[in-house]
């Protein structure tokens, strides 16, 4: 790509053109609500659009301003996100929720720079909301954009460039006129045309201004471990309700503190014709086999006498209320204890 300042205008037109008339209808592109852009742009890290998108309408229903969601309690938040991982980015956001009314009368800091002074608050997520609520001409980087960076500037030092690299290229690209729209734009490309495996190069806009057609120098793939786990299931059937025991995870625990999940236990020899379900769940860098074994109340008392952690039967009704880690949502969802209403 040829970095001539006429060069790079007929890019950015291209793009936009293109982004004005293919840009998937989400529901966060509506209106230019700085609330619902820090929304949507928090639970878009690390996660898809596809998985975000009912996660983010119940959540809006919930918190539908950042004064509701500074009000509300810890567990009420991450109960609103449990299933999609990643907590810190649900506690940070309550924290920065309660900083922006307390602290900035409600009202949202409008530049990159301010932003990134609220908890949580990074150099993608702040450059997002400066650029897409605000207008600021402040480029953003995420996955995507670094994959399209790469693949238009094919001479980036290998294998992959510094942070500065991608900034720097990414701020050279920017319309400075309609920033938001760029960047979304840049990120779009990278998810639906300029994809990892097969880049879909006969569709892309800019497919003039890249040399590489898609082959471009990339880190290893991760290398992936396999763990077995397993959970067992109490559970209390009654006429219409059912009830299942769960336990609280440390609130002094690394991962996941506070949050609620059936029991693990260490499976034996013998616990083979107790499986109840068996699953497979990959988090970051591990694929865990999972397995439910169904334990009766005086098997359970037998085999784990004292318990320490605090533990509570939950009757189904109440299960979405309570901040579950994502994998125990996920086995109570596949036993049809919770309902399926959110994939
Ligand atoms: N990925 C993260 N944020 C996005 C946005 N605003 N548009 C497209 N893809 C995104």
């Amino acid at each position: 790509m040829v970095t001539r300042p006429a060069v790079i205008r007929k890019f950015q037109q291209s793009l936009l053109t293109w982004f004005d008339s293919h840009a998937r209808d989400l529901p966060w592109r509506q209106n230019s609500d700085p609330y619902r852009i820090w929304v949507s742009e928090v639970m878009l890290q690390q996660t898809r659009v596809t998985a975000v998108l009912d996660y983010y309408a119940r959540f809006l229903t919930l918190f539908p301003s950042v004064t509701v969601l500074a009000q509300a309690k810890e567990p009420e938040v991450l109960a609103a996100w449990s299933g999609l991982g990643y907590y810190r980015r649900a506690r940070m956001m309550h924290q920065a929720a309660k900083v922006v009314v307390h602290e900035h009368h409600g009202i949202f800091p409008r530049t990159a720079e301010e932003l990134r002074k609220l908890p949580g608050i990074g150099e993608y997520t702040s450059s997002a909301i400066a650029s897409i609520a605000f207008g600021e001409p402040v480029a953003v980087v995420d996955g995507n954009v670094e994959r399209v960076l790469l693949r238009i500037f094919p001479e980036a030092e290998s294998p992959v460039p510094h942070a500065k690299w991608f900034r720097d290229r990414a701020a050279n690209l920017l319309d400075t006129q309609r920033p938001g729209d760029f960047n979304q734009a840049m990120m779009e490309l990278g998810a639906t045309v300029c994809l990892p495996q097969r880049p879909l190069c006969l569709h892309c806009p800019v497919q003039r201004f890249c040399k590489t057609r898609g082959e471009h120098q990339a880190p290893p793939p991760k290398k992936m471990r396999n763990r077995q786990i397993a959970y067992a299931l109490l559970r209390r059937d009654r006429p219409g309700a059912t009830q299942v025991l769960l336990y609280q995870r440390p609130l002094s625990a690394s991962l996941m503190p506070g949050m609620w999940e059936l029991p693990e236990v260490e499976m034996r020899e013998d616990d083979h014709d107790r499986v109840e379900l068996t699953l497979r769940h990959a988090i970051t860098v591990t694929n865990y086999r999972v397995h439910v074994l169904r334990f009766t109340e005086h098997e359970a008392t037998l085999r784990w006498p004292k318990q320490k952690t605090p533990q509570q039967w939950t009757e189904s009704s109440e299960l979405g209320a309570l901040p579950l880690t994502g994998l125990t949502r996920k086995v109570l969802r596949r036993l049809q204890i919770i309902a399926n209403e959110v994939k």
